[in-house]
Order: C-alpha cells, then structure tokens, then sequence
C-alpha cells in the first residue's frame, strides 16, 4: 500500500488488530479441516423452509416498507416482539428501552463509543469475549480484570478491583464465552450489589442464556435490578444494558440483536448508530419478526437445545476417553464452548499450526485474556461439527497432544 495511505491513518489504528478468530476461520474453512474454532451456530437448526415462507409473505404483505429506510431505533413491532419476549423471562420493558442492532456486535461499539473515552478503566472477567476486547480496545479501554473460577466472576475480585473507578462493568453470566461458566444467583445479587454502591454500570451480555441444556434459568442480572429498580411494569430505568441476539436462536447471518437499556441511554446509542449505519436492515427485521410469530422460538429452541446437548456430551466423553489425563475442561450447563486447559508445558498458540497439519482447529486461549494469561488454554465449540465429524476431529486433536507432550 501506498505510503500516503498508512502515514494518514488516525492514531486509534494503531489499537485495531484483527480478531484472532475471524482470521482463523479463514484457517478453518480449508478443505477437510474439521473446525472447533468459530461461534458457528449449526446450520442444520437453520429453519430455512420458515425463512423462504416468511419472505415471501413479507415481500407481498409489507414490500413497500420492508425495502424502504427505517428508524434508528428499529422496527417497531420487531422491538415490542422483544419487550414479550423478554418479560416471559421477568424483564419488564417498553420499546423505548429497545434498540435494534447490527449483532450485539454492533451493540459493543455503540456501547464503547459513547461511554469509553482514552484509557477509561473497564472492568472484564478473565478470560472474556474477544469480540468485546476488540470493539472497546479501539476506543481505548483500560482493561482491567476481574478473576473468575469454575463459577464465573467472583465477587470479592471485583470489590477489590474497584478503587480503579471504572466506568463499566461487563459480564458474561450464562455460559460464558470463552469458558462455558454459569455465574449463580447469589453471586449475580452480590455483583450487581457491589456495582450499584460503587455507581459502575454493568454491561450483560447474554447471547446464550436460552440454549441451557441442564438445570434451571437463573435469572438475569437485568431482571434482578429491574426487580429493584422499577415499580410495575413501567419503562426500565436501572444499572444494566441488556445484549442479546438472534444469532445463537435463530440464524446469525441476519445480523438481528438487540440492547435494552434505559430510554436516556437508547437515545445516546441511536445517535451513535445514526453516525455508523442509519439503521439496522429493514427487511430482515421485518423478516424475523415474520419468522418468530405465533411463539416460534419456543418450539425451534428445543430443538437447538437438543442436538447441541448431544454435541456437547459428545465431547465431553471423548475428552474423558482420549485426552491425556492431565488435560481439563470446565462443565458447560449451555452455550456453545468447551474450556480446555492442558499442562503448563504446552502453548496453544504455537500448538494450533501442528493441529491444523492435523486437520483440526480449536481457538488458543490467551486472545481472552487481556493480561496474557491462558497460553496453555484453548476453547472448543461443539456446535457446529456433527457428531462424526467431533469424533474425527477429536481423535485427530488428542494425537497432537499426546505427541506434544511425549
Ligand atoms: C459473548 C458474545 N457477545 C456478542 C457476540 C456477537 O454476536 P452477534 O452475532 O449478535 O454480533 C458473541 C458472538 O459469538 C458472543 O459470544
């Protein structure tokens, strides 16, 4: 590239970075590599017959406007399918607590535009969502890190990491990704406790609190603090955005999330996103919320649920089974991932390139980490391969393993 080009860059470039997995999906989609690398939901939950039908009425019923420019704020029947939708899950909201996004994705970098200024302490858990090391990086967050265990974040970690004065907290307590943890109740009271006295909002995101495949809902961090904060179901005013999204549910290559915050803070987020893209597609809001009628969400994800549970058993047994002794992994009651540490002696990094000549691929842990940590970690998603192809991949990566550590 021209020189031209790279000595007008702006100075926040220098803090983006590819993501680590975008570019490894690149690896993974190499003939015959058997990928347990991307979020990949599996496309044979994808209801496409639904899908071909609801397009069609869409197209016929509401053609003019589905094709047409829409608001910032989102379609607003699609917004008020969200408020239904949530409150069978406690969350009392009104569509002016509902922004429509491009992913939650897109909800990250609203989130880090309009709150994150240069070296703003954010507190994250360790390991977290890559996704949102990357968004907030660019804007130049302080990451500091919370330390978690076999049940996610932990509170006391948090307390002390309070004297930073951070201006977010962000918290993954359903099946956390990278490491499939499930925050418990008591401590979701005690953190969203600890933030509300020390004035930190917290930032929930949740795009896997429905696909749970053992125990009982606990409920969301949200729906705690509305419980507190509000008084009947009126418009929520409380400590907490809300992310979730359509892509785990439904299908991810809509690009369908949503944020639900309190009204202030969706007008702020509307004109972050007015500055990004106007709006979020019309048509395939119009789409999903043609496709998600009649409850279909409630009878499509237990089928999900079903064969990813199958998945995750899958691999669970086969780790047992084939995996030297001294290699762990963390239970996930949902979600998409397997946490897998292996001894200290080996990089996961350095580990992947044998893996993939073995043509098998996993993510190394230490891109979660924002402190470095976790080289000998790697995450696996049991979604997306089928169950011939996990046993493949799975004999193939306990080889490598075994040889790395002779
Ligand atoms: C924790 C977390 N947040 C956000 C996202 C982004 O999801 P979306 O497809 O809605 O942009 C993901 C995707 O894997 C995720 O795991």
């Amino acid at each position: 590239m021209s020189n031209i080009w790279v000595k007008n860059f702006a100075k926040r470039t220098e803090r983006m970075q590819s993501s680590a997995i975008r570019e490894l999906l690149k690896i993974s989609n190499m003939p015959g590599v058997i990928s347990f690398a991307g979020g990949l939901p599996s496309p044979d939950v994808f209801p496409i017959e639904r899908f071909i039908e609801a397009s069609e009425t869409v197209l016929r019923q509401h053609g003019d406007q589905a094709l047409q420019y829409g608001t910032t704020e989102g379609y607003l029947p699609l917004r008020q399918f969200i408020c239904d939708y949530s409150a069978k899950y406690g969350i009392h909201v009104q569509p002016e607590n509902v922004l429509i996004t491009n992913g939650s994705q897109q909800a990250l970098d609203l989130i880090g535009k309009v709150f994150i200024d240069l070296g703003d302490p954010v507190l994250v858990e360790s390991p977290t969502y890559i996704g949102a090391i990357q968004a907030w990086k660019v804007y130049g967050a302080n990451f500091v890190t919370v330390e978690t265990d076999k049940d996610g974040m932990i509170p006391e970690s948090l307390e002390a990491q309070m004297h930073h004065k951070p201006k977010l907290a962000y918290l993954l307590p359903n099946f956390q990704n990278p490491m499939g943890t499930t925050l418990p109740l008591e401590r979701r009271e005690q953190i969203l406790k600890i933030c509300c006295e020390h004035g930190v909002p917290i930032i929930e995101d949740d795009p896997y609190g429905k696909l749970r495949y053992e125990g009982k809902h606990i409920p969301t961090v949200t729906k705690l603090d509305a419980d507190i904060c509000n008084n009947g179901p009126k418009k929520y005013q409380g400590n907490v955005i809300y992310l979730s999204t359509f892509s785990k549910t439904l299908v991810p290559g809509l690009r369908l999330a949503w944020a639900i915050a309190p009204e202030e803070i969706i007008m702020k987020l509307v004109q972050a996103k007015q500055g990004s893209d106007l709006h979020t597609s019309t048509f395939n809001q119009y789409l999903a919320h043609e496709v998600c009628k009649d409850d279909f969400l409630d009878r499509h994800i237990p089928v999900i649920r079903e064969i990813y549970k199958k998945r995750r058993d899958l691999m669970m047994e086969l780790i047992d089974e084939l995996f030297p002794s001294d290699v762990h992994y963390v239970r996930p009651a949902g979600g998409l991932f397997l946490w897998v540490t292996v001894p200290e002696s080996l990089n996961t990094e350095e580990l992947l390139s044998i893996a993939v000549d073995h043509k098998v691929a996993y993510v190394p842990g230490s891109p979660f980490h924002t402190d470095g940590r976790g080289k000998n970690t790697m995450r696996m998603n049991f979604s997306n391969a089928s169950e011939e192809g996990i046993r493949l991949g799975m004999q193939r990566l306990s080889e490598v393993l075994k040889t790395a550590l002779k």
